[in-house]
């Protein structure tokens, strides 16, 4: 009777709520939809950089444009993990090429210094085929770092760090979209669904002398790198073709991805409990392997179909419809440029 008793409540608590639990994560898998690890476009050989690809979604993502194999600066701004990390690849693959570079996006000396020695030790190579700009940080709730350059640190890194960084590559991003009109080289931006949550301060963007107060969930310095990141990509489009460069440019949301971002960030000052068990549930029934969480950004860099598709934004490998996010608003993408432009003293 005990037993039976038993069977009863193992089946009611436990094995009945865990059949559920998988079958909503199963189906939020098939939800998602297509998912497309495309190889339309040949990028043997063709010079390719990734920002942050020491970790998470950048490692994998170099991973792949290796094998297929592209030549791949793996921009870092730590060189010996960058190394462990092309050891770890080349356990997997010989293909390709890869190489590791110095670059932090917190200082705007890095980042200039990063693209002289790519434009000496490049000069033979023909121009720059795919820029990923992926990197990323995320701040610890209510923490405000301000970098040497005097930028918040969070759009220091995931926006301004990019932004210059992107606009003196233009001439190698140029160099290789003459190569063959056909076959336009392309920036994609890592960008995220936070992008929703952002409120740029536009008076005062690095908060230097408005009071911070930040949100408990989810983190505003993210939220404003992030929809930073989107207001980007569309007034760079906009550039990109008034210059009529052979240069295309695209934004994205890998989804929830399993990285140790988020842990860094709840680790370094936890939000109270109901939050943390929020992010569990989100990181339970959406999580995306690393695998996964790159192919979005492959579909960006390497379908055929993306051409005319210059400033759109993309999940899941699939066009990502601007009635189903919040508008992006032009005038903000001009004004973030602009200051941007004054910020990181673009000529
Ligand atoms: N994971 C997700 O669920 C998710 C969801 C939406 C969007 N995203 C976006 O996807 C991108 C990658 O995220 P992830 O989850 O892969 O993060 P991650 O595992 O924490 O990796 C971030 C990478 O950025 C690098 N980085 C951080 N600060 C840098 C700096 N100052 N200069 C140069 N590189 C720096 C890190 O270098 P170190 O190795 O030295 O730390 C690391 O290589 C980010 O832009 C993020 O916003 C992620």
């Amino acid at each position: 009777m005990l037993c039976l008793l038993c069977n009863a409540l193992l089946l009611k608590f436990v094995i009945f709520p865990l059949l559920v639990a998988f079958g909503v994560k199963f189906l939020i898998k098939k939800l998602r939809g297509k998912i497309d690890p495309t190889n339309e476009i040949d990028i043997s050989g063709k010079t390719v950089i990734v920002t942050g690809a020491s970790d998470g979604i950048g490692k994998v993502t170099a991973e792949e444009f290796a094998v297929r194999g592209a030549r791949v600066i793996m921009a870092c701004r730590n060189v010996q993990k960058g190394e462990k990390c092309v050891e770890e690849i080349r356990s997997r693959t010989s293909n390709g090429q890869l190489i590791v570079m110095h670059l932090d996006l917190s200082k705007m000396s890095s980042v200039r210094k990063f693209v002289e020695e790519f434009a000496k030790n490049n000069a033979d190579h023909q121009g720059l085929s795919i820029l990923v700009n992926n990197a990323g940080l995320r701040n610890p709730v209510g923490v405000l770092n301000i970098t040497e350059d005097g930028f918040e640190e969070v759009l220091g890194v995931n926006h301004l760090g990019h932004f210059l960084l992107t606009n003196l590559l233009l001439p190698h991003l140029e160099k290789a979209g003459r190569v063959d009109e056909a076959q336009p080289s392309r920036i994609v931006t890592v960008s995220s669904g936070a992008h929703r949550f952002g409120q740029l301060n536009w008076h005062d963007l690095n908060f230097r002398k408005t009071p911070f107060v930040d949100w408990k969930f989810p983190p505003k310095l993210y939220g404003n790198s992030k929809l930073a990141n989107c207001l980007f990509n569309v007034e760079l489009a906009k550039k990109l073709r008034l210059k009529k460069m052979n240069v295309t440019c695209y934004a994205l949301c890998p989804g929830v991805v399993n990285t140790d971002s988020a842990k860094q960030y709840v680790d370094a000052n936890p939000p109270p409990l109901p939050i943390r068990i929020v992010y569990r549930g989100i990181k339970f029934f959406m999580g995306k392997p690393l695998k996964e969480g790159t192919e979005t950004t492959m579909y960006c860099s390497l379908s055929k179909y993306l051409t005319h598709h210059s400033g759109e934004m993309y999940r899941n490998c699939e066009f990502w419809d601007p009635s189903k996010r919040p508008k992006l608003s032009e005038e903000d993408a001009k004004l973030l440029w602009e200051e941007s432009a004054k910020l990181v003293k673009l000529e």
